[in-house]
């Protein structure tokens, strides 16, 4: 993959002077959905797909970017004094809006550079193809510049920049699990306060699995934005009546005591999904860290009814994928992953079980949708940095 991009970058710009390679991880959550911007918990794990980069600086102050993934587009340019929003800069939005980022956070870029890109993440899935590309553009002007910006920085930046420039207000779990992912360890985040331990989930007899509905999900123009609001709506109510800061801050039973305070029962359901999916993911960590992966499995399954039912952000598409994988055995649990409204499941599947899984789940799904599912057998990786 490295050695593509490098080919590509030397055809397009030419191959000699100080040329360096970078990788960024997407991600998958295992469980805590829409739980990041309610001061909840989430637990995803970087995978080893993910986004690729080579980049050299220039002396002067124009951007050249070019994506392996949308040939068509061509080489796009740009320069450090034009860092604003444009539809016709396509993909290129989601770098240049972390170029303007570290400005804006006081880290003046001095130079311009050009880039070549390649992701192996599909896109629109719900596995972070955006966020990996961020995570990549934070840790190429790192150390192309020598900023001293830590991972979390970058994740930071990153997400303000998707939150300011590209107006999609996403929380910080996707940014945070390809900045800080670890081999073989999923990340146990509080984004309360940003605190967090590695748990190792190296499953003695079982495999990861996504499974991609390919219906692509296009959050911005969603209902994500209208989630937030609701949560938020919610919260204001709650804290009439109950001394919070974040709906990551009530337990279940709190939660039912005082739920008549929010009026609209549909931003009540919201306020539950929130609490009850924050509340799922300590019970998982705890069950995971006792070996307890039946559990762990459970929990997932809730988490899906959850956010089909309350949080109202999967598809039927998602909905076949994960009841078609509740009916098999050795699959411990099977949920959607990501934002929603299209992408991915994620199911836990014991290894002997796998093939099986595939074939059953890629050919109901075909038959009761038409379309094809892909199906990944996943490994959990290492975090961005450069090659
Ligand atoms: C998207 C957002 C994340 C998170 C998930 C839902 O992936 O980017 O911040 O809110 O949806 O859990």
């Amino acid at each position: 993959m490295k050695n593509r991009v490098l080919e590509k970058f030397a055809e397009l710009f030419g191959g000699d002077g100080d040329i360096r390679t970078y990788f960024a991880p997407g991600r998958v959550n295992l469980i805590g959905e829409h739980t990041d911007y309610n001061g909840g918990h989430v637990f995803p794990c970087a995978l080893t797909m993910g986004t690729y980069a080579a980049a050299r600086k220039r002396e002067d102050g124009t951007i050249r970017f070019y994506s392996m993934n949308f040939e068509r587009a061509g080489v796009i340019a740009t320069s450090l004094e034009d860092l604003v929003y444009r539809e016709e800069a396509g993909w290129t939005n989601y770098p240049k809006g972390v170029l303007w980022a570290f400005g804006e956070k006081g880290y003046r870029i001095p130079a311009g550079m050009d880039l070549v890109i390649y992701g192996d993440i599909p896109n629109g899935s719900g596995l972070s193809s955006s966020a990996s590309l961020e995570v990549l553009t934070g840790v190429v002007l790192r150390d192309l510049f020598g900023f001293e910006v830590s991972q979390v920085e970058i994740a930071l930046i990153g997400q303000f920049s998707e939150n300011n420039f590209n107006g999609m207000n996403c929380g910080i779990m996707d940014q945070f699990a390809s900045a800080m992912g670890k081999k073989d360890h999923a990340i146990f985040l509080n984004t309360a306060d940003l605190s967090y331990e590695y748990a190792s989930v190296k499953l003695a007899a079982a495999r990861i699995v996504i499974a991609n509905s390919n219906v692509k999900h296009s959050l911005v123009g969603s209902e994500y934005n209208v989630r937030r609001r609701q949560c938020e709506s919610a919260l204001e109510q709650l804290q009439k009546v109950v001394d919070i800061k974040t709906l990551g801050d009530l337990d279940t039973e709190t939660f039912e005591a005082h739920k008549e305070a929010v009026a609209d029962p549909v931003e009540r359901r919201r306020a539950k999904h929130a609490v009850y999916e924050n509340q799922r993911t300590l019970a998982a960590v705890q069950a995971l860290k006792e070996n307890d992966i039946k559990a762990f499995g459970k929990l997932m399954n809730a988490s899906h009814v959850s956010l089909r039912d309350d949080y109202e952000v999967s598809c039927p598409e998602m909905d076949i994928l994960a009841e078609e994988a509740w009916k098999l055995p050795g699959v411990l649990g099977s949920r959607m992953t990501g934002g929603g409204f299209g992408g991915c499941t994620v199911s836990i599947v014991e290894t002997d079980c796998v093939d099986d899984f595939i074939q059953k789940v890629g050919g109901a799904y075909e038959k009761r949708t038409g379309n094809k599912a892909e199906f990944y057998v996943v490994d959990i990786g290492q975090g961005a940095g450069k090659l």
